[in-house]
């Protein structure tokens, strides 16, 4: 087995490889004068099982682009199967043509990798209008949660009887309230309303009481961070003591500022790399590819 990445998670690539006792391989990419993919794998893959790890952020479209490139290479090097380990897969939002004549980029997407890869193993995808991976994958896909990680750090770090954790719009529910349940703290999920990318609007259904209380505000995406900073503002005005947001992928494509302007404290999974990583998904992603690893095992020896 040998473990590469394209650029976006190499910390997290070498980490898993050092868990697994595998062998980490860099690969050398870079661009040719007028911006086409250069690629080369520096450690022979014939006959090897080939793991791309490798968020698909910064950059998803040439992320994507690398990927192929990657597997395309590796099978046409003679590897035995090629594996991506997408801890955040872009694209996924675009899951209907919301108006005419748009893309649905994430089956697009989709069917790229179908063609170029064996498997795909990613963090909590976001799965709104389609129930599975399995609706637009044709390949093994394997949805992870981070969700023990976030509750071990969560209970570690508040305390149970002071805090109260919020999922800032209907979907995240599979995020806030499993968290909840794994921790035993109060939990409730806000109703939101989205006018354009940078303004949106939230209510709260289900009351609970926020007077004095540490929030902790999960969601699977920060990408403006509109969303949390609204959550942010509503769970303020019910009287919230302190506020700490958790992203399970953390885009931050406008920066920290407006978020740490508003008082709230950011965190987030190494799914993708940033200084506010501070959950590690190592455990959940290795404890997937051992089990892999001896599903294979059992079906070669039957
Ligand atoms: C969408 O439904 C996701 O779960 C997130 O709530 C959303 O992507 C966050 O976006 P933003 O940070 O731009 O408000």
């Amino acid at each position: 087995m040998i473990i590469t990445s394209c650029g976006n998670s190499i910390k997290l690539a070498k980490s898993l490889a050092r868990k697994l006792k595998a062998q980490y391989s860099p690969l050398t990419i870079s661009s040719f004068p007028d911006g086409d993919i250069y690629l080369k794998y520096n450690t022979s893959v014939k006959g090897k099982k080939v793991i791309i790890v490798q968020s698909f952020h910064p950059s998803p479209n040439s992320s994507l682009m690398r990927v192929i490139f990657a597997a395309e290479t590796a099978k046409d090097l003679g590897a035995r199967k090629v594996i991506l380990v997408a801890p955040y897969l872009a694209y996924m939002r675009q899951d209907t043509r919301f108006h005419a004549g748009e893309a649905i980029s994430s089956r697009i997407m989709a069917k790229l990798l179908n063609h170029s890869i064996d498997k795909i193993i990613t963090i909590d995808p976001h799965l709104h209008r389609y129930k599975s991976l399995k609706t637009i994958f044709t390949i093994p896909a394997v949805r992870l949660t981070a969700n023990s990680v976030i509750a071990e750090y969560i209970s570690k770090k508040f305390d149970r009887a002071k805090t109260v954790i919020i999922g800032p719009d209907r979907e995240s529910y599979q995020w806030a309230e499993s968290i909840a349940a794994k921790t035993g703290m109060p939990s409730t999920v806000l109703e939101k309303t989205r006018f354009t990318s940078k303004k949106v609007r939230v209510k709260m259904i289900k009351p609970i009481p926020l007077k004095g209380k540490d929030v902790v505000i999960i969601d699977d995406i920060i990408s403006t961070g509109h969303t949390i900073i609204e959550a942010a503002k509503k769970a303020k005005s019910l009287g919230a003591k302190s506020i700490t947001a958790i992203g399970v992928h953390g885009l931050f494509v406008e920066g920290l500022l407006k978020l740490q302007k508003a008082g709230i404290k950011v965190i987030s999974t190494n799914c993708i790399e940033h200084t506010t990583n501070k959950i590690d998904v190592a455990p959940v992603i290795v404890e997937a590819l051992r089990s892999h690893e001896s599903a294979r095992k059992r079906l070669t020896m039957d």
